[in-house]
């Protein structure tokens, strides 16, 4: 077999950032959005730079219906999507909804896998081709960008999927969509599948292959930028990684990944990532979902150091501890939190923060109460330091 030819033309190298928050984020159980609070997120998206705004399931409820139409009308650089089975009913509700939009897509799914042939849609796999070209056929109706997917691609029979994907190109679907619905793959398998698509499926000089990975194992950003190594030129992915179950993959992951390894991960994107801390705060304080401390790019322990080895090196030079600037993401500096684990340059550093410059032997007396008072706290405060300092009877 052949090698895949590689990405080629003017942009062979961009990868386009296709945000699914207000559709997958959405439909984790409790992520319910608003209209109101729908537009501010599709308007943060557009200003961030995403390409594709995937804003609802138009069919699924009469405010999800306003919901895409209002996004429609507001966004102004990104393309606004809107999904659909494949019945007439779904891609039409979906084409109204996206219509004010000035760059508009139809995405529209059916499954694949023999579990949800046979026991979901109950459907043989000759229906099920029949299906997708219907839908592709009929969307492409209405607008001009209709992008496919065989839902639960990686559970898919190769040989079934390629012949999925053949019929949904020949209908001219321009992207295809490869989603991981449940998590279950692994980066090399991820590759491996985008790879052997793009040997075996005719006529997509002008087709991207997409790539939309659930996390229930904990590897959808691995298997996003795997696939993306292997050609694919859009990742599906939702702030924070909201979405079903264990989420999807995470935008700032991935964007931070393309950006800081770009030495091994040769690719651009549009979003500036400077807005991503207030996408990642607008959607958690929307959704009331909190961001793990610990969550990579936008946890609130990302940028935090309280060890006092790991306070000595920062204050020597950031670059020993941290791999990115907090002001790529929007941050203005790194937290050098004081605990108990925290040592004495740390702490004269923020005693002159707070204007407090001590010779060293009052430095070693507040030192001693300080590390008395942080066995006794998760965190100590600005406010425990100035009253250990007001309790020396320390005037600065
Ligand atoms: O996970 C999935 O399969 C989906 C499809 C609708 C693309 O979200
Ligand atoms: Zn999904």
């Amino acid at each position: 077999m052949t090698a895949p030819a590689s990405v080629s033309g003017p942009a062979a190298d961009r990868v386009q950032i296709f945000d699914t928050t207000l559709r997958d984020g959405e439909q984790s159980p409790g992520a319910t959005m608003t209209l109101d609070e729908k537009l501010s997120v599709a308007r943060l998206l557009d200003e961030m730079g995403v390409d594709i705004i995937e804003a609802g399931f138009p069919i699924a409820s009469e405010g999800d219906f306003e919901a895409v139409s209002a996004i429609s009308g507001v966004v102004r650089n990104a393309t606004v999507c809107g999904l659909a089975r494949t019945g007439a009913a779904d891609i039409e509700r979906a084409a109204k909804a996206v219509e004010k939009a000035h760059k508009n897509r139809i995405h529209t799914f059916i499954a694949t896998s023999p579990i949800h042939m046979a026991r979901k849609l109950q459907l043989e796999p000759e229906a099920v081709l029949e299906k997708i070209h219907f839908a592709v056929t009929h969307a492409r109706k209405f607008v001009d960008e209709v992008q496919w997917s065989p839902e639960d691609a990686t559970r898919s029979e190769h040989d079934f999927l390629v012949k999925a994907v053949q019929t949904a190109v020949d209908a001219g679907a321009r992207v295809i969509n490869i989603p991981d619905t449940v998590g279950y793959t692994a980066p090399e398998e991820s590759a491996a599948l985008i790879r052997l698509l793009r040997e075996r499926v005719t006529g997509i000089e002008d087709v991207i292959f997409s790539t939309h990975c659930h996390n229930d194992l904990g590897m959808a950003v691995a298997n996003s930028l795997a696939a993306v190594s292997a050609g694919a030129r859009q990742v599906e992915c939702t702030i924070n990684g909201l979405g079903e179950r264990a989420g999807n993959a995470a935008l700032e992951e991935i964007v931070m990944a393309m950006r800081v390894r770009h030495d091994i991960l040769p690719w651009t994107n549009g979003v500036d990532t400077t807005r991503i801390m207030q996408a990642s705060r607008l959607v958690s304080q929307i959704t009331g979902f909190p961001v793990q401390y610990n969550k990579a790019v936008v946890g609130k322990n990302a940028f935090a150091h309280e060890s006092g080895i790991h306070q000595d090196g920062m204050l020597k030079d950031t670059t020993t501890y941290e791999i990115m600037r907090p002001e790529m993401v929007g941050l203005t500096e790194s937290n050098l939190v004081m605990g108990k684990h925290s040592g004495r340059a740390a702490f004269r550093a923020k005693l002159k923060d707070l204007g407090h410059t001590v010779g060293d032997n009052q430095l070693n007396d507040v030192f001693v109460r300080f590390k008395a008072l942080a066995d006794t706290k998760k965190e100590v405060y600005d406010e425990d330091i100035l009253a250990l300092m007001a309790e020396t009877g320390a005037d600065g």
